[in-house]
């Protein structure tokens, strides 16, 4: 196991899952960030997707891990930052080839659908499996290139 510098966030919907694999993943090495939030209280999950990403983005830590209910909002918060490929995984294959494929650095998790066993394992797997480079890396770079905005449009060219 290679340690890792990894940012962690989720909403009052994934805090659960979010605290156990901190601390897992604090007994097995890992230098953690937690992002929050902290307990129960009703939160909005694009504020700890954004936390996270933007760690990730600037270089602070090299993973994200968020949770939220579904896994899916908070992603989508994520990948609106520059630079962060924020991947949903409900399973170990997804959290491999998302790795070896997208280069994916940040693994999002929904509380409501996953277990803590299988989210553990996913967790380690995404966190232990590397980009594999090759055909896969001119894909990544033409997600890594992709403009806001549809096509043509003032916002993609930059003109508005
Ligand atoms: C919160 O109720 C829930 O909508 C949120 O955690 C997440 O599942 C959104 O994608």
């Amino acid at each position: 196991m290679v340690v890792k510098r990894i940012a962690a966030g989720a909403d009052h919907a994934g805090v659960r899952l979010k605290d156990e694999l901190v601390n897992h993943l604090r007994a097995g090495g890992h230098e953690v960030i937690d992002c929050g939030t902290h307990g129960p209280d009703r939160v909005d999950y694009p504020d700890y997707g954004e936390a996270v990403a933007r760690k990730v983005a600037a270089g602070e830590v090299e993973m994200g891990l968020c949770v939220c209910g579904t896994g899916i909002g908070i992603a989508m918060a994520a990948n609106k930052v520059p630079g962060v490929r924020a991947a949903t995984v409900h399973d170990v294959t997804s959290a491999r080839l998302t790795r070896a494929h997208n280069d994916a650095n940040v693994i999002c998790l929904g509380e409501r659908l996953i277990g803590p066993e299988l989210a553990r394992e996913a967790l380690e797997t995404f966190l232990d499996t590397a980009f594999e480079e090759g055909r896969h890396a001119p894909r990544v770079a033409k997600i890594n290139a992709l403009l806001p905005g549809p096509k043509g449009t003032p916002e993609s060219e930059g003109e508005g």
